[in-house]
């Protein structure tokens, strides 16, 4: 069996060794880099505990789907914990506890609620009132053994792992399109035509147009500081229960210098909250409860949720027969993409797996309904809200250096962002996946589509799909 990979994330690269494991001759096609997405970007815990998903699944999909859920994801670090050992890679790998806190008393009935479900589902969480996070907590729950790790050095080791045999990684080979047939045909935007016997789409938000997948995942966007500390920080990962979220794991790099990586200040992509306070508000947080030397990095990044808050891994549609997708992570990739990976490639060989029909892209939820009506509902409202919005100049002329405005030109619209040497760079905001208007986002100089997430440069490059085709150019209006 020959096997086509789209994307060369952690879920794409387990997909592809899997695959190889099983025998089959693999060919991951990534748009940029290995590890150089979501997987590059994270903070790399790998949890069963995931903050309070266990209380949203619980609640929309029943116990018995949270338990198997569980299940997966303390299995899917088990699976990394093998390769971390048996391929020999030095990525840091630590198996440390997870907690979730309460920052304040709004957030205890969450911790208690998470706890109760977690417990349900087979965890062993224990409820601290004392912990040993370098601030006063209302409430905190705590599970052992998790796992956190440096991604890109662990997915580009596995990356290594894959080729070779008849197996190839392309980078810097963006995937347009993929046919399901007899052999399935993939092609890619330099008009390479590649067939397989199966294909499976690994790319956070599903990148094809069909499986109606945009109806129901959102995009959301994420900030991330890494900060030097003079002391180290306690060995743990730790996450809020609810907002403001704050993130945050100790990390030693090679030359045994601490750090403390922090996260948070999520919003929905495209949303008026793309502003650069974002990283003020993170490094705030940091340099009230850990000893900053200096901040010296900051980047954000990109996750595609299911509105049903249970991830997709199973047959692209519910009539494919070799077209599969692993993705709609959810924010916890290390887990859920290796999951999925385990369900996809027991798909692929004709196994058995005791989390398909949780994982199942196709399953159905009625206590989901209005959680999918809200995500419409967002959706219909920039659809038609954008574009009866007015202009915010009359004329390029009144963009300044580093900015960008939307710019009326005749009867229209035109984005257009002036770069500090004064040039001016002007495109469509009409998205090329289903057509929205896309937003400015001033925290990273962007125009992100406020309906399924795709994101683009200011020459209107894609940056992240669904959209695989860029954004027009255009004449700056004067
Ligand atoms: Fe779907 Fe823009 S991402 S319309």
């Amino acid at each position: 069996m020959d096997v086509a990979v789209v994307g060369g994330g952690i879920s794409g690269i387990v997909t592809a060794l899997l695959c190889k494991r099983d025998g089959a001759r693999v060919a991951v096609l990534e748009r940029g880099q290995i590890a150089g997405g979501a997987t590059g970007f994270t903070t790399a815990k790998a949890s069963a505990l995931q903050q309070t998903k266990l209380a949203e699944i619980e609640r929309l999909h029943g116990a018995e789907a949270t338990a198997i859920y569980a299940r997966a994801s303390l299995e899917a670090i088990e699976l990394l914990d093998r390769f971390v050992h048996e391929y020999e890679i030095d990525c840091g790998w630590e198996r440390l506890p997870d907690w979730t806190y309460a920052l304040d008393d709004t957030q205890v009935e969450a911790i208690g609620e998470q706890a109760r479900a977690a417990r349900a589902a087979g965890l062993d969480v224990v409820e601290h009132a004392a912990t040993p996070l370098p601030f006063p907590v209302s409430a905190a729950v705590r599970l052992r053994h998790q796992a956190q790790f440096n991604p890109v050095r662990l997915v580009r080791t596995l990356a290594q792992v894959v080729v070779g045999d008849d197996c190839q990684v392309f980078e810097r080979t963006p995937v347009l399109d993929a046919e399901e047939g007899s052999p399935c045909t993939v092609t890619t935007e330099q008009g390479h035509r590649v067939s397989a016997g199966a294909v499976v789409v690994c790319t956070n938000y599903p990148l094809l147009d069909r499986g109606l997948f945009f109806t129901r995942t959102e995009a959301t966007r994420s900030y991330l500081i890494a900060a030097r500390v003079y002391d180290p920080v306690e060995q743990a990962m730790a996450i809020s229960a609810g907002a403001p979220v704050r993130s945050f794991r100790s990390y030693t790099d090679p030359d045994g210098q601490p750090w403390v990586l922090v996260g948070g200040e999520g919003h929905t992509t495209g949303s008026e909250d793309a502003q650069p306070e974002r990283y003020e508000l993170l490094e705030r947080f940091a340099r009230e409860h850990f000893d900053v030397a200096r901040v010296d990095y900051r980047w954000s990044t990109q996750d595609g949720m299911p509105v049903d808050r249970l991830p997709y891994a199973g047959r692209y549609t519910a009539r494919s027969r070799h077209l599969f997708v692993n993705g709609g992570h959810q924010k916890w990739g290390m887990t859920n993409g290796v999951a999925g990976a385990r369900i996809v490639a027991d798909l692929i060989a004709g196994r058995e797996n005791a989390a398909a029909a949780t994982f199942d892209p196709h399953r159905h939820s009625l206590r989901a309904v209005p959680e999918r009506a809200k995500a419409q509902a967002w959706v219909g409202a920039h659809m038609l809200g954008d574009r009866l919005a007015p202009a915010q100049a009359s004329s390029a002329d009144d963009v300044p250096a580093a900015e960008a405005r939307v710019v009326r030109d005749g009867f229209g619209k035109v984005g257009v962002y002036r770069d500090e040497h004064e040039r001016l760079h002007a495109v469509s905001l009409r998205c090329t996946h289903l057509g929205c208007l896309v937003h400015w986002n001033a925290a990273e100089r962007s125009w992100d589509c406020p309906c399924h997430g795709s994101r683009f440069d200011i020459d209107g490059q894609v940056l992240a799909g669904p959209a695989t085709a860029p954004l027009q150019r255009r004449e700056p209006p004067t």
